[in-house]
């Protein structure tokens, strides 16, 4: 799986919001996903903490912590997808003071390879995207439904409905880029409010669930290959049903070592080298012939 086309870095988000062109994100939590997202053209990785639900197995994302999204990140970013990864700040990570804000950031720069991290929600959240930009992390910001106030929002339900509440997402969206994020994530609002707030900022959004009118879109990469089927919002759509053909791939497998037609010949190893390299089985460090020749094996 190979990326066609130039390297990007994060210059990509302001570039493609001054020629009006439509910024391509998706999550990615491994380096398998990434591989994926790169070679299929995309901007920029979110390795989102929607990584505990569609991953980890978590009922929401409250529980993912700065060391898992360290680990994920850093398998991303072992991709080299030539892409901007973003990384997002789990819940709890920015919200006791900056000194401890900026330690968890410069984790996911340092440590885990990120670009830039993401932060959910508005203005109680300036001085953390202040310490963050001074300490020369990127900051993409995040609004509306904001899946880490799950508990205070009583559940996950579709923001910025009726005149006041647009306002007030407008007034936020204007003071998240006066702080200084880089874009401006805007979960599950009407489309006619984000495509007000996109005109208005001179940052992109990218939108999910916030219709057509924002400078971008984000999809979690499970929703949208039908890997993840456990939740299906609206504003999901499912380019791929993978979940189901894996599916129908392992009970294929099941079936063929219980009949005993696998593995066949093809898959066996001889006791006599033939020499022949396949190179099957290459692998991202550029080795060729993981075990894919009798050759291979012996070495
Ligand atoms: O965690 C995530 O994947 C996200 C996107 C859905 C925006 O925050």
């Amino acid at each position: 799986m190979e990326r066609k086309g130039k390297t990007l870095t994060m210059s990509v988000f302001a570039r493609r919001k001054r020629q009006g062109k439509k910024i391509v994100v998706l999550t990615a939590y491994d380096l398998t996903s990434a591989l994926i997202a790169s070679a299929g053209g995309v901007d920029a990785i979110l390795v989102g903490d929607s990584v505990g639900m569609v991953v980890l197995g978590y009922e929401n994302t409250l529980p993912v912590t700065v060391d898992e999204m360290v680990h994920h990140c850093r398998a991303v970013c072992r991709a080299k997808p030539q892409v901007p990864v973003i990384a997002d700040m789990p819940y709890g990570s920015f919200h006791v003071n900056t000194a401890e804000t900026v330690r968890h950031g410069l984790r996911l720069v340092k440590e885990a390879g990120a670009s830039a991290v993401k932060v959910e929600g508005g203005s109680q959240r300036t001085a953390a995207i202040r310490a963050l930009l001074d300490a020369e992390i990127p900051v993409m910001g995040h609004l509306g439904l904001t899946p880490q106030s799950l508990n205070r929002l009583g559940g996950y339900r579709v923001q910025g409905r009726g005149k006041e509440a647009a306002a007030a997402l407008l007034d936020e969206a204007v003071l998240l880029e006066e702080a200084g994020c880089f874009a401006i994530v805007l979960e599950c609002i009407p489309s006619a409010v984000a495509q007000k707030i996109s005109a208005r900022l001179t940052i992109p959004t990218i939108g999910i669930g916030a219709g057509p009118g924002c400078d971008g879109q984000v999809l979690v990469i499970h929703d949208m290959l039908g890997l993840f089927t456990g939740l299906k919002p609206k504003f999901v759509k499912r380019y791929a049903e993978l979940g189901a053909s894996a599916v129908a791939a392992v009970e294929r497998y099941t079936a063929e070592v219980r009949d005993g037609s696998f593995p066949g010949a093809e898959h066996e190893y001889g006791e006599e080298r033939t020499g022949q390299r396949d190179g099957t089985g290459a692998n991202v460090s550029g080795q060729s012939g993981y075990l894919g020749s009798d050759k291979a094996d012996a070495d």
